[in-house]
């Protein structure tokens, strides 16, 4: 496994090349090496450098660098001086938090990650890391770990039915209970869906959002935690936390006003849209809370970094594909984005109608409230 070979592979998956001739031109490893090249020309968005070691799962699981940049920064704000990640991947949250501590350890059970891990270690330049293969709940490997934080982001089997901790590899339960006799700073990666009644520990939930889409909740231990429940949005890098001294102020409409104003899901999934009102200069009141759209509506052009976004409302009609068109092509919108909950399936066919013969430059947003629709238009985004 060399460079080298990576980039060649990566030059013959571009082109397209079949099973028969990718081994015959990269050898005997050419399985892994394509499976690096494919995982390297997905990753683009992820990481900011191009020459990672890892396999698609490795990709999979690893940590956005921006949310491993926010994390190692908050920690940072600690003066921590020492972290082991006990479950590291390829090792990109480690990697990240050992730019901020003196001295970070990495451990994983899969030789093929470690390996993967010190190498992109040594790409980003970080020398301070302790890489061990193996078992994080075995005997030997917590008898060798002495860290002032233990940091656990687990892999979640995909076919988990309930989100709970005994599920997920390595258990946080079972870290906890390992390592609890060394300190009593953990912080843990969890399934952003778990109910928190779930977690035994008091602590802080983090809700983390990149790119307008929830990516991580982290939980933070006592002597970590700033708040009960924060969301942070990225790359913004904003951050909202609980406070149970503000006065209740959130209020139902059934009405939408001039402008509609879209939550993030970190906010929502944090109980924090009281927080939110608080923190914007107008008096919006909630309209919609569905599972991945949850809108405020108001009579001001709210921006906040806060907001997802802000729309203002052309019209409300009621809800039907070719009345949306109609009034779509009256209005002179050429294209149309569907913010409601539909099957796959059904998606396509409705958007197909409710986009027929359209001309123009202007982008419709269309929601669905009951059986109304409410085409919008987008005046702020974050
Ligand atoms: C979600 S991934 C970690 C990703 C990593 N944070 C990153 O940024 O790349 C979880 C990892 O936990 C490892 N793992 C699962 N059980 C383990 C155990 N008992 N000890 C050590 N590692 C374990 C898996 O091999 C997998 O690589």
């Amino acid at each position: 496994m060399n460079e080298e070979k990576v980039r060649l592979a990566e030059e013959l998956v571009r082109k397209g090349l079949d099973e028969k001739k990718l081994r015959h031109k990269l050898g005997p490893d050419w399985r892994l090496l394509v499976e690096i090249a494919k995982a390297r020309i997905r990753a683009r968005d992820k990481f900011s450098r191009d020459d990672l070691w890892m396999d698609l799962e490795g990709l999979r699981y690893a940590t956005h660098e921006v949310v491993a940049r926010y994390r190692a920064e908050r920690l940072e704000e600690f003066g921590v001086r020492s972290i082991a990640d006990v479950s590291c991947g390829i090792g990109i949250q480690v990697i990240f938090y050992a730019m901020k501590v003196e001295k970070a350890c990495g451990v994983d059970l899969d030789p093929l990650k470690v390996e993967f891990a010190k190498r992109n270690a040594e790409r980003y330049g970080v020398t301070n890391i302790q890489f061990i293969h193996g078992d994080s709940l075995s005997p030997e490997i917590i008898e060798r770990i002495t860290a002032e934080v233990i940091f656990s982001d687990p892999a979640r089997p995909p076919e988990m039915p309930e989100r709970k901790l005994e599920d997920l590899l390595p258990s946080p339960l079972k870290i906890y209970e390992a390592y609890k006799s060394k300190t009593d700073s953990f912080i843990f990666d969890l399934p952003p869906q778990m109910r928190r009644e779930k977690v035994p520990w008091r602590g802080e939930f983090e809700y983390i959002d990149l790119y307008g889409h929830l990516n991580r909740l982290t939980f933070y231990t006592e002597p970590l935690a700033r708040a009960e429940r924060s969301a942070v949005i990225l790359p913004a890098g904003v951050r909202l936390e609980n406070d149970p001294d503000l006065e209740h102020i959130v209020e139902w409409t059934a009405e939408p006003g001039d402008y509609l104003y879209e939550i993030p899901p970190a906010v929502d999934y944090a109980d924090l849209i009281n927080e939110l009102f608080h923190s914007l200069d107008g008096t919006p009141m909630m309209l919609l809370r569905e599972k991945r759209r949850v809108l405020a509506t108001g009579n001001e052009l709210l921006r906040s970094p806060y907001l997802k976004r802000t729309y203002a409302l052309v019209g409300t009609i009621p809800f039907h594909p070719v009345r949306i068109n109609d009034f779509l092509r009256r209005e002179g919108f050429g294209r149309a984005t569907l913010k409601m909950s539909v099957p796959q399936q059904e998606y396509w066919r409705l958007r197909k109608r409710i986009e027929a013969n359209l001309r123009g430059d202007r982008r419709a947003f269309v929601f669905r409230l009951g059986d109304r629709a409410l085409i919008a238009e987008e005046v702020y985004s974050s």
